[in-house]
């Protein structure tokens, strides 16, 4: 039996000893908690960390970031990868500053009010800058909440949301809100792990279902793909004279073996400005001329939707095309050999509608 009082005294004393020593946790400051949430919703803590400091370093605050040239934060983004949640980010920032005057809103409810904040996030920040009695959720606190109550409904259904938020809700102490949520997310990450978890010294072993039913490897339970998942694919064709770079798909992923050309995968459509931004792309701006940008091409799958736009660059005269084909895994081959090769379907359709106007 979990009585919620001692649940969460016993977390926090957990916490307190356990904690790692994380700059973002030693601040009130909604928009440094702000910026903290949304890297680590990118990587994990270790490697976030650097990029933590950057941005704090470049970008004290939210009108630095707001008047910042969308370069600047797309170049500190590198290497982590989906560059349009650091467009995101920036988008963040600057409807904080036109509406807000640079201002968090400093309640769970108004944060949501943002177009670039959800349920997760406005909750850490309303929680960690303002100390409001608001729950987060998230892979951590699913994990808990399944093994402590012996929950076995899918974390990926709709019903598991509303189910674990009007638990975690409960729990939460009007007294120390900011430093359950912490706690409950540490102890997620270094306690009760998904493989693995440290039950032999778990505070908790009195009560937790998991343990006491020997099911914590079963819970929680995640089914597979759920829904068909959207994948935003922008695939950049480089031509030098009568020539296109193509590459073998080898990856353990759709179509492997299969032809297509050098893909950039992001999580959402990218214009062509983030496009060339991109760290692959970046130290070549100058030595290629984007020709065309294509329609978005819709192909769908069993369990996925892909969504791709194709973009015609042609390397100058200067450009190695050696390098470029070493650099992007590149094989440069003409129009014929191109339409002899296999190829997702996709790729090939594109070719056939493109192959009148102009050849590859
Ligand atoms: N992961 C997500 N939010 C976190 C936080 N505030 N501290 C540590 N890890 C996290």
């Amino acid at each position: 039996m979990v009585i919620p009082e001692l649940f969460s005294s016993k977390l926090i004393a957990w916490y307190l000893r356990h904690q790692r020593d994380l700059p973002w946790r030693q601040t009130r400051d909604p928009y440094k908690i702000w910026l903290s949430e949304v890297i680590l919703q990118q990587t994990r803590v270790k490697q976030g960390l650097p990029y933590y400091y950057a941005f704090v370093e470049k970008f004290p605050t939210v009108f630095d970031l707001a008047r910042a040239e969308e370069q600047e934060v797309l170049r500190l983004w590198q290497g982590l990868g989906y560059y349009s949640r650091a467009r995101n980010l920036q988008f963040t920032a600057r409807q904080i500053v036109a509406q807000y005057n640079g201002q968090f809103p400093d309640s769970y409810k108004d944060l949501l009010k943002l177009k670039g904040i959800g349920p997760y996030t406005a909750a850490a920040v309303a929680s960690f800058a303002y100390k409001e009695r608001v729950a987060v959720l998230d892979g951590n606190v699913f994990r808990v909440l399944s093994r402590l109550y012996g929950i076995d409904t899918d974390i990926a259904s709709a019903a598991a949301k509303p189910l674990f938020s009007g638990i975690a809700n409960r729990l939460i102490p009007t007294k120390d809100p900011d430093l359950f949520n912490q706690a409950i997310m540490e102890f997620g990450a270094l306690q009760c792990t998904p493989a693995n978890p440290d039950c032999m010294f778990c505070p908790f072993h009195n009560e937790c279902e998991a343990f006491l039913t020997g099911r914590q490897a079963q819970l929680p339970v995640k089914s597979k793909k759920g829904n068909s998942r959207i994948r935003y694919f922008h695939y950049v064709i480089f031509r030098k004279d009568d020539r296109g770079g193509m590459r073998k798909r080898d990856q353990k992923d759709i179509w492997n073996g299969l032809h297509d050309f050098y893909l950039l995968e992001d999580a959402a459509l990218l214009t062509t400005g983030e496009l060339m931004a991109a760290e692959p792309l970046l130290p070549w701006t100058e030595a290629v001329a984007v020709e065309e940008e294509s329609v978005v091409y819709t192909h769908k799958l069993t369990h996925q939707q892909v969504q791709a736009k194709f973009w015609h660059i042609r390397l100058n005269e200067a450009a190695d095309v050696d390098k470029v084909a070493r650099d992007f895994g590149l094989t440069f081959v003409e129009s014929a050999q191109a339409h002899h090769l296999p190829k997702p379907v996709l790729i090939d359709n594109y070719l056939k509608k493109r192959v009148f106007s102009l050849s590859l």
